[in-house]
């Protein structure tokens, strides 16, 4: 049984209980992150905090805990439950009050609740194979930079894409991908260029795109930063995913169609060498 954080206490997972009055509950007045663990460490652990901190600030969330705080709940969750490989899940709501849609007064404490899960992230089987997508409208709000728990056409899109046969599904926006539905999405042209949809109000600013576009400059690839049409990915050479609890998976067909070769593409699978390397470097 592992052991949680709730609210300052570290409990068994049975005995760590939240009000049916929670607004995360209740109206998804939430956020959250995912934070990849190797080797019983943190993966770029000042991204994730960054971008919590923004979440946080954007929906006016109340928060209670430091950075140091933060960081040492994290490092004594991971140690608690002996942690190798994997995620640390972190939420935070805006606490439990009547329901009313008005935020509750000024002083009611926020619920935080983190917990870990093993996963085999380096050793993956996706990795290997690739991605099998299919497309959708993305029909979610209009602030999905905003890491909220409002997921629930997250888990429609990836439902309708298993009932076709497929892994997940790329959301299309104005004619245009905006992301995967819990990653972000790159294709590569014939010409070698990375192009990835610029940040917006549209799709959630990844923690492993930023690491990534790093890479992608220090090694002098060209990056495209811009639009792009589903059309345009069935014609690129490759495409990839990137997410924490992925890194960077190939994507090899896109509905019903191959990419490329219909196979990992090259420069895919050197991107998720060259980010394990970085995810290793970055450890905390
Ligand atoms: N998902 N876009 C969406 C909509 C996401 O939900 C995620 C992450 C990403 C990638 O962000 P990052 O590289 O910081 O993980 C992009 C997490 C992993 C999840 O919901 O489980």
């Amino acid at each position: 049984m592992r052991t949680v954080y709730l609210n300052g206490a570290y409990l068994p997972e049975d005995q760590a209980n939240i009000s049916v009055f929670d607004r995360g509950f209740m109206f998804a007045d939430s956020i959250y992150e995912v934070t990849a663990v190797l080797d019983g460490k943190l993966v770029d652990y000042q991204r994730h905090r960054g971008r919590l901190r923004r979440s946080l600030a954007a929906l006016g969330l109340p928060f209670g805990l430091d950075d140091a705080q933060l960081l040492q709940v994290h490092r004594d969750l991971i140690q608690r439950n002996q942690l190798g490989e994997g995620l640390v899940y972190l939420q935070v709501s805006r606490g439990a009050a009547d329901r009313n849609f008005l935020f509750p007064a000024a002083g009611t404490p926020p619920t935080v609740v983190l917990y870990t899960q093993a996963k085999a992230i380096i050793d993956s089987p996706l990795a290997q194979r690739g991605l099998v997508l299919i497309s959708l409208p993305d029909l979610r709000w209009g602030r999905s930079d905003i890491k909220t728990t409002q997921l629930l056409y997250a888990c429609m899109a990836k439902e309708q894409a298993r009932a076709q046969g497929a892994d997940d599904a790329w959301l299309v926006r104005d004619g245009c991908v905006t992301e995967g539905s819990s990653n972000n999405a790159f294709i590569v042209t014939a010409n070698g260029s990375v192009v990835t949809r610029p940040l917006s109000t549209a799709l959630l600013p990844g923690t492993t795109r930023d690491a990534l576009l790093a890479l992608v400059q220090a090694e002098g690839l060209r990056l495209e930063e811009r639009a792009f049409t589903v059309e345009e990915a069935l014609a690129a050479s490759e495409a990839f995913i990137s997410s924490s609890s992925s890194f960077i998976y190939p994507v090899v067909r896109l509905d019903g169609q191959p990419i490329g070769h219909g196979t990992p593409g090259p420069l895919a699978q050197r991107l998720r060498a060259l980010y394990i390397e970085h995810a290793y470097a970055s450890l905390g």
